[in-house]
């Protein structure tokens, strides 16, 4: 599994043939001006939630690539009555895809879309596939909910937002990679507005002090699993 930073919460995910692209919000993140929006494969979109910071791009790359959308029923709905192909799910739902094993997982947020319309119940994924699984938070408050993960699913990464204000920050992240059990840790959804700035030193040196590893990728880098 290859797994590429595309900015704020924005995701690449190679998972053997096939190509995912999580919450792309790419074409207004100034710091992510270098991405090309029109190199971007994928065969599957995956929304957490329908707030405009995660879904700005989906037109526009499901237009390009014919993409099937996976969300909640309500973005999905909302897509399939605009023609794009999707696959509603709901929390605790999974479903054996093509490339692997998806499940819809709870988030502590809010989720309309931009113009305030419903966006249902906002979410997480949690993906197995290539003999690895990794699970993403999408935006989340610290919730007990994340405890029920690791009762059946044993993590090798878990994206985390980690800016703060909107989401969790770097010190409820530290204890949420405790309840799912998974140390290893990709921050996400930080920087890119004033009010998500954080101290990358920092962030990495308080999970180091708890014995967890922060990666914190440049946007367009990628690690492997
Ligand atoms: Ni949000
Ligand atoms: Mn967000």
């Amino acid at each position: 599994m290859k797994i590429t930073f595309l900015g704020h919460a924005s995701l690449h995910i190679e998972v053997g043939d096939f190509s995912l692209i999580v919450d792309p919000f790419i074409s207004a993140n100034e710091k992510a001006n270098h991405i090309n929006l029109e190199d971007l494969k994928a065969d599957f979109i995956l929304l957490t939630h329908a707030h405009q910071d995660h879904i700005l791009d989906v037109e526009s790359i499901a237009q390009r690539t014919e993409a099937i959308i996976i969300s909640n029923y309500e973005i999905v709905s909302h897509y399939q009555a605009k023609g794009f192909q999707g696959h509603p799910m709901n929390h605790g739902g999974e479903w054996d895809f093509d490339f692997g094993r998806l499940k819809y997982v709870n988030a502590i947020h809010t989720s309309s879309f931009p113009d305030g319309s419903y966006g249902g119940q906002p979410g997480g994924f949690v993906i197995e596939g290539e003999h690895k699984t990794i699970y993403i938070a999408g935006d989340t408050a610290l919730t007990h909910d994340l405890k029920l993960i690791p009762m059946r699913l044993s993590l090798d990464l878990a994206i985390l937002p980690i800016g703060d204000n909107f989401t969790m920050g770097i010190e409820d992240a530290i204890i949420a990679s405790d309840f799912i059990e998974c140390d290893k840790i990709l921050g996400y959804h930080y920087d890119t507005f004033g009010y998500i700035e954080i101290d990358h030193d920092e962030a990495k040196r308080k999970f180091f002090e708890k014995n967890k590893d922060l990666m914190l990728l440049e946007i367009g880098e990628s690690l492997e699993l």
